[in-house]
């Protein structure tokens, strides 16, 4: 409670309670009911606040402002110039905050030319979209396609920047040959970048309808494909103090669903913070991102359907007896409600 008495130097500051009709000891400023009381209840205020009662505004909750306001609140901040500082102070450092953001926002990569980025799984999604996006915007991008239709496609809709090269991220001697492509392709500049971004989503299910080696095989794109690709090319994102970039996913966070899709990304998340660590000293950044839910082929909900549905056909009958029928009919449902809900196609 505010005391009159001991901290006069908070002279102008309102407080306003309600109800005061009956309390004319407590000093604060003062809401009074407009019933009548009113006139006796501000009058005994007042009475207790003769040496601070100017600082203070008198509302009445029900009827006009009445005539006894005793401080416009104007006159608040010319009486008290320490509050006008404060709000100057405050006024001063939201500008600069925002001057701050414009300029770190504006910042533009210089040479765009120059700089030379590999991307991984190029044929279709997030992918396709970033090699012809950071194509137009002038980069050297390198695009991975998985299929020599991916790579066709790819070519037709970019410029004589944009390179493709066949990469498949689970073979090793793939991998490899790409990387030594890249090698001679960017010389002593060094790679500024790699985008590990090539993925798949199934085989997905409840985990007991799955076997290690649908685990393996999600596991072998999704988290050893991204290791492999970023070991075969840190020397040269090291010559060029560049960056690596991992496409993870939400579901690098948490796991509400079965298989192998969750266990992958929590590894990429994982192997995304170690690694970021270890090349901090060299200047190399590493940075991960987690897409929620956009509409690319890997969510496309016929495809998970089927998915579901392959699983379910090799389930022994007793499985498919504890699980039921409607089991796969909600999961069916859920796919549905998620297609239905997710965003637009276009990530950019
Ligand atoms: N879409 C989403 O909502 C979402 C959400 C979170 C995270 N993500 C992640 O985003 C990344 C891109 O996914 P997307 O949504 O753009 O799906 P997408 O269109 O299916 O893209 C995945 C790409 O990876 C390629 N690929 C598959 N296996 C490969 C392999 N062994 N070697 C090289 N490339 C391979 C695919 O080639 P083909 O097309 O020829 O098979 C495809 O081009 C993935 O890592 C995914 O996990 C997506």
């Amino acid at each position: 409670m505010f005391d009159g008495r001991r901290k006069s130097s908070h002279r102008a500051l309102y407080l306003l309670p309600t109800g005061c009709n009956d309390n004319p000891n407590q000093e604060v400023a003062h809401v009074c009911y407009p019933d009548r009381h009113r006139r006796k209840g501000w009058e005994n205020i007042k009475s207790s606040h003769r040496g601070v009662r100017r600082n203070f505004v008198v509302i009445s909750s029900l009827s006009p402002v009445p005539p006894v306001t005793e401080a416009p609140i104007h006159a608040v901040t010319e009486e008290n110039p320490e509050i006008k500082t404060m709000f100057s102070s405050i006024l001063g450092l939201v500008a600069i905050w925002y001057l701050y953001r414009w300029y770190k926002e504006s910042k533009r990569i210089s040479n765009k030319g120059d700089k030379y980025v590999y991307i991984t799984g190029c044929d279709s999604g997030f992918g396709n979209n970033l090699a012809k996006h950071l194509d137009k915007l002038g980069f050297r991008v390198i695009a991975g396609c998985y299929t020599e239709r991916g790579e066709l496609e790819l070519k037709e809709l970019s410029s004589e920047r944009l390179t493709t090269i066949s990469l498949d991220v689970t073979k090793s001697e793939s991998v490899k040959k790409v990387a030594a492509s890249i090698k001679s392709l960017v010389g002593e500049k060094g790679l500024w970048a790699v985008v590990n971004n090539a993925g798949v989503a199934t085989p997905s299910g409840p985990t007991e309808w799955l076997t290690i080696e649908d685990y393996k095989s999600m596991l072998a794109v999704n988290l050893n494909g991204v290791i492999a690709v970023t070991l075969s090319v840190l020397p040269l994102i090291k010559m060029a103090r560049g960056r690596v970039v991992n496409v993870a996913s939400v579901f690098g966070r948490l796991s509400p669903f079965g298989g192998p899709y969750c266990v992958s990304k929590y590894g990429v998340e994982s192997f995304n913070d170690n690694l970021r660590l270890n090349m901090a000293p060299f200047g190399v950044k590493v940075l991960c991102i987690e897409p929620g839910f956009f509409k690319t082929s890997m969510t496309d909900t016929m495809m998970l359907k089927n998915n579901l549905k392959s699983l379910w056909d090799r389930l022994s009958q007793d499985m498919k007896d504890e699980y039921g029928e409607a089991y796969l009919e909600t999961s069916e449902f859920l796919h549905q409600t998620l297609d239905f809900y997710s965003p637009g196609q276009s990530f950019f």
